[in-house]
């Protein structure tokens, strides 16, 4: 059997896509699946779908639990195309009695499939229904991360069907928390939030309140990519609170990238002085690392420097794609500064304290520029702010 029961006639039947590399600009380097549920009761629901080429895989899963004409209910959680470009072809082959989506949901499938004459159903939080059983209610969760997105809970197993949230990208065999190596699949989890949540900190923040106030009973969380929470769903719960804070350690970030090393030099040298300070580093080559895997270090880090040389009046392409790309996703309470080295301008240094003030950075210093390439004079300077941001990192 490829499909996996998680509770009680409540059965993984979604895809592992090991190939994926690249998800819209996340570096999904490990793959990733798409996971899609299939409750069976007196009625029988499919909670979400996969990504249009696993069309089959999925039909193949669940054939070997049902024929998919059995199935009663289709619950769309969440429109974006990873979990339901195979929808029209599986309403097709299923002929639902009703498609169940939140209003959002419904305003989203009619612009991506134009198609109004499926079985919709509308449900709103709070509203539930009946499997026999099994009863599923929704909470509309609108921004985590799309308007459309909702979760479906279904008290009798205490289970969390949570769309998108609390996914990691990680394709693997194995389908719980416990069976893979912890310190990986929390890197997985906290890479997925940065990139993908991070922007919506205040509405995770609203979510795990209301989730606290309703009192829901939960022992698993089974999100749409990745792994099932069944052993550390307390620890993940309190790490989404903490990383929608955006709660800092004392740490800084160094990113930048270099022509001809003068950048780089100057790098090593704030390294040096952030050190001296007790800080925790990252340097990070924009060369060598994946802007999603630097988004990633920067979620919990209390500073971030940022270094390119001036090319034709500007910085690096390499830092002009980092800077578009964090300030997107709205990272909040952190100190910067940046630094790098010119031939006959140096605007770089200016432009990346434009991005950083849109970003509300806490600008300590006006930067370091130096030309062409630094002296001893120079690399002291870097020192020191490596040492000032250290100490303002220490508060
Ligand atoms: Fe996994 Fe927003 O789709």
């Amino acid at each position: 059997m490829t499909t996996r029961e998680i509770k009680k006639n409540i059965h993984w039947v979604g895809v592992v896509d090991w190939n994926i590399r690249d998800f819209h600009g996340y570096s999904t380097y490990k793959g990733t699946t798409y996971n899609s549920f299939l409750v069976m009761d007196e009625k029988i629901a499919l909670v979400d779908t996969v990504k249009k080429p696993f069309k089959q895989e999925l039909i193949d899963h669940i054939r070997e639990l049902t024929d998919p004409e059995k199935i009663d209910y289709i619950i769309v959680n969440h429109v974006e195309m990873d979990h339901s470009g195979s929808l029209p072809d599986m309403i097709d082959l299923i002929k639902p009695e009703k498609i169940f989506c939140s209003p959002m949901g419904h305003k989203a499938l009619l612009s991506h499939f134009h198609r109004e004459d499926w079985p919709y159903e509308i449900v709103k939080s709070g509203d539930s229904i009946s499997l026999g059983k099994k009863t599923v209610h929704f909470l509309e969760t609108k921004m985590l991360h799309w308007p459309d997105s909702m979760f479906s809970y279904i008290p009798e197993d205490k289970l969390l069907i949570s769309s998108d949230a609390f996914g990691q990208h990680w394709s693997t065999s194995e389908r719980f928390d416990d069976e893979v190596d912890k310190p990986e699949l929390m890197a997985h989890a906290s890479k997925y939030y940065a990139n993908i949540l991070m922007i919506f900190s205040p509405n995770v923040r609203k979510l795990l309140e209301k989730v606290a106030e309703m009192g829901l009973e939960i022992d698993m969380i089974a999100p749409d990519h990745g792994l099932i929470w069944r052993e550390n769903v307390g620890e993940i719960l309190e790490s989404y609170g903490r990383w929608a804070r955006q709660e800092a350690k004392q740490k800084a970030v160094i990113v930048y990238d270099t022509m001809w090393k003068s950048t780089e030099t100057m790098a090593k040298a704030i390294y040096k002085g952030l050190l001296e300070e007790g800080i925790s580093i990252k340097m990070m080559d924009l060369k060598t690392n994946h802007r999603s895997d630097i988004v990633n270090e920067i979620l919990d880090t209390k500073a971030v420097l940022f270094g390119s040389p001036t090319l034709n009046n500007g910085m690096l392409p390499s830092m002009a794609d980092l800077l578009t790309y964090l300030k997107g996703l709205r990272p909040t309470g952190k100190i910067g500064a940046a630094f790098g080295s010119f031939g006959w301008s140096g605007e770089a240094v200016k432009h990346i304290n434009g991005f950083m003030e849109k970003m509300k950075f806490d600008i300590l210093d006006p930067g370091i520029k130096v030309k062409n390439v630094p002296i001893a004079e120079d690399l002291q300077k870097c020192v020191e702010l490596g040492t000032k941001i250290g100490q303002a990192i220490k508060g």
